[in-house]
């Protein structure tokens, strides 16, 4: 994870920890031994095993959770690694953690949970026995290691759910994109559902379940980790800003590199996130502390997401009615 395990080009701006950091930003994450007679779980990042430590949060206590977990892949997660088992013991696996996790989700709260086409009809038949499924979001990941008797795997789920199907929050308006128009429709001479700026013509759209305007964080993004699998900031603040409120709490149990708590920190929400490896945890409290006074999203701004490649045209800041969260990750209450 330090840079001196790599030799990265001059333009490489993935983050990496020296050993003179280590020290400081282990103070800024919680250990399995600090949890004992916790209750206040806000704004933590914690370097645990999640079977030895959920038990320890509080019920009902999330707003939004996000799951990334392992994959049915081999995977080697730095200090830990996950094989590739039979769907049977997969869906063991799931089972083993998902009725936990669910405890922790408010009553009107919502649940994200990612997977590729491998694991995820197992995922969707493992959420369906705890909450109601909304949606199945298809990302679609603009990279994939390229395959000559197969093809390329391109794709993700990201399964939607939510406790009380009659009582849930989900904010449109938040999530809205910015297209560029190729063909401008024009009615008596006006532009039709599409506006002119000086820098193109654009038109605002409702969010689908299909998504292509987000690629996985790449070497020369500053938010870019030695993560295997690191989800991108812009995928998380969509789901974040569609089902989650200001100062909710958004719990991660397999938190990896920290993205979620990042961008909910980011978008002024409080944050929980779990993950076994340290070094990971370690990159997560890096990129809170960095968090504190950059708060921007990579294809997001002035309150849209926004196609990928059209930085010139995002000219407009984000609304101002985002603040971020409180900051309680600078307070050594633990
Ligand atoms: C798919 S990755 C999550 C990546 C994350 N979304 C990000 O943006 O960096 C899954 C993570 O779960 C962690 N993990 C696996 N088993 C775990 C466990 N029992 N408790 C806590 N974390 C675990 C792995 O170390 C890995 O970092």
């Amino acid at each position: 994870m330090e840079d001196r395990k790599k030799n990265r080009a001059d333009r490489n701006r993935t983050l990496t920890i020296s050993a003179e950091e280590i020290s400081n930003l282990r103070n800024k994450i919680l250990y399995s031994h600090d949890i004992n007679g916790k209750t206040n779980f806000e704004n933590c990042l914690i370097n645990a095993n999640l079977f030895d430590i959920i038990d320890y949060i509080p019920n009902e206590c999330a707003n939004l959770i996000i799951i990334d977990p392992p994959y049915n892949l081999s995977k080697k997660f730095n200090s830990s690694s996950f094989a590739a088992t039979s769907d049977k013991k997969y869906e063991t696996y799931l089972r083993s953690w998902f009725s936990k996790i669910c405890m922790k989700l408010a009553p009107n709260g919502s649940l994200y949970m990612c997977g590729d086409w491998k694991c995820s009809f197992i995922q969707q038949k493992v959420i369906s026995e705890q909450l109601t499924i909304i949606n199945r979001i298809t990302w679609q990941r603009e990279k994939g290691r390229g395959a000559n008797s197969n093809w390329k795997n391109n794709m993700e789920d990201i399964w939607f759910a939510v406790k009380s199907p009659k009582d849930y929050y989900f904010n449109v308006d938040a999530v809205k994109m910015k297209r560029r128009v190729i063909a401008p429709y024009r009615e008596n001479g006006k532009p039709k559902d599409w506006e002119e700026s000086e820098n193109g013509n654009i038109r605002i759209t409702y969010p689908s379940n299909f998504w292509d305007d987000i690629s996985i964080p790449f070497w020369s993004m500053p938010e870019n980790t030695d993560h295997p699998t690191q989800k991108s900031e812009k995928l998380i603040a969509k789901l974040i800003l569609a089902s989650s409120k200001h100062d909710d709490l958004v719990f991660d149990p397999f938190v990896g590199s920290g993205t979620s708590c990042v961008v909910a920190k980011k978008l002024g929400r409080r944050y929980l996130g779990i993950e076994i490896d340290e070094e990971y945890c370690l990159l997560g409290a890096k990129r809170l502390i960095s968090a504190e006074s950059d708060t921007e999203i990579q294809g997001y701004s002035g309150g849209f997401f926004w196609e990928r490649n059209s930085l010139n045209l995002q000219k407009e800041k984000r609304p101002t009615s985002i603040i971020p969260s409180r900051d309680l990750f600078n307070n050594t209450n633990y």
